[in-house]
């Protein structure tokens, strides 16, 4: 099927576009009523990510509410550790929380490499009814967690700011370490090809934790993975966002991925220096959206002068806060649709 609006595409692939592509990380979520009514209706977080239908129906709602250029499909990052045997469950008010924990090599023997079409149908369904329910009218964005964030939550079992237990391994047993992050990667391919193969146009990885290691860390636990993911996934464009890892920088932008995710601590003339050739997306501060409308739009021009003539997609530099509201929303994404194109 021809897309209606193929903005997000042409920018990932660096060429010119009459204006950037907008969306935002999280932009399916609680920010929208429409959302609440609906994940209120399933009855819990998973029973929503486990339903193609509800799952479609909560994709699609930014496209219509919002107006965003793309839609990325509603699951999450953690429906990975449970394919491959470690089930999560979400705590009201609290975040994730696995029940079960990898923290030594005997662990492993519980789990399995993922096998996307046993044990993620459910995604894949959802991005097949979201295609046919688009109809065309944006592109739809896959995503999985990267290999080492994945790692953080199967070691550490909840979120933290810290993640030490997960960082211990990487201290006292690094041949764990990479046995289970080769595992996940493994898993983590499998599972963004069967996403591709069902209609996922362009894939993003989440790499949030990327900034708790070191750079001699990062060299050595997430780039070889990240880059076996980006040597696999030949079919779309791949966005590689690494929150935090201001230092890795030029080692991200060496990998053979299409987009490179900023933060907002990532200053964008800086970062189009250390990225040559590649696409930017991000990367306004969340909390600018609690500013008011004008300061929301001066920002957002600010850092659309910032990227001028580079490729990039407009976003958030992480995900929108659950309490912003949609209003503030629609007018950072305005703004980047008023923006005049400038030539590459
Ligand atoms: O971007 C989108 O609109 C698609 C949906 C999406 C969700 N999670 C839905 C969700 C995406 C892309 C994710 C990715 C994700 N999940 C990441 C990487 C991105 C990032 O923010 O760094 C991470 C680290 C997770 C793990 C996760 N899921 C946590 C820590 C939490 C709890 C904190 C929170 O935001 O509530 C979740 C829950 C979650 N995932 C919610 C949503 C809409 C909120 C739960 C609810 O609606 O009840």
């Amino acid at each position: 099927m021809k897309l209606q609006n193929d903005l997000l595409l042409r920018a990932a692939r660096g060429e010119a576009t009459q204006r950037p592509p907008v969306w935002l990380m999280r932009q399916a979520g609680r920010i929208l009523a429409e959302y609440r009514a609906v994940r209120r209706e399933a009855g819990s977080f998973i029973n929503l990510v486990t339903n193609p239908e509800l799952a479609a129906e909560v994709t699609i709602q930014p496209v219509d509410i919002l107006g965003v250029d793309a839609a990325i499909i509603f699951s999450d990052i953690l429906v990975i550790p449970e394919a491959m045997g470690l089930p999560y469950e979400m705590v009201e008010q609290r975040g994730p929380n696995f029940p079960e924990v990898i923290r030594k090599a005997s662990d492993l023997s519980r789990l399995r490499t993922a096998d996307p079409h046993r044990d993620l149908s459910y995604v894949l369904d959802a991005i097949k009814i979201t295609k046919s329910r688009l109809n065309g009218r944006v592109p739809l964005i896959g995503f999985a967690g990267a290999p080492f964030t994945i790692f953080c939550y199967m070691t550490e079992g909840r979120g933290s700011k810290t993640f030490s237990e997960a960082k211990k391994i990487l201290y006292s047993d690094p041949e764990l370490a990479h046995q289970l992050i080769g595992m996940i990667t493994d898993s983590t391919i499998a599972y963004l090809k069967a996403q591709i193969a069902a209609g996922a146009d362009l894939v993003q990885v989440f790499d949030s934790w990327a900034g708790i290691l070191s750079p001699q860390q990062y060299e050595t636990y997430a780039l070889p993975y990240l880059r076996r993911i980006c040597e696999a996934i030949t079919e779309v464009p791949v966005t590689i966002f690494a929150k935090g890892a201001f230092f890795a920088r030029e080692a991200i932008g060496r990998l053979p991925c299409s987009v490179v995710g900023l933060d907002w601590n990532m200053d964008i003339a800086e970062s189009k220096a250390l990225i040559p050739g590649k696409t930017l997306q991000g990367n306004l501060d969340p909390c600018v959206l609690y500013a008011s409308y004008e300061q929301i739009r001066r920002e957002t021009k600010n850092m659309l002068t910032a990227y001028g003539a580079h490729p990039f997609i407009a976003n958030l530099g992480h995900g929108v806060y659950p309490d912003t509201d949609p209003d503030k929303v629609r007018c950072f994404i305005d703004t980047v649709k008023e923006h005049a194109a400038m030539l590459h």
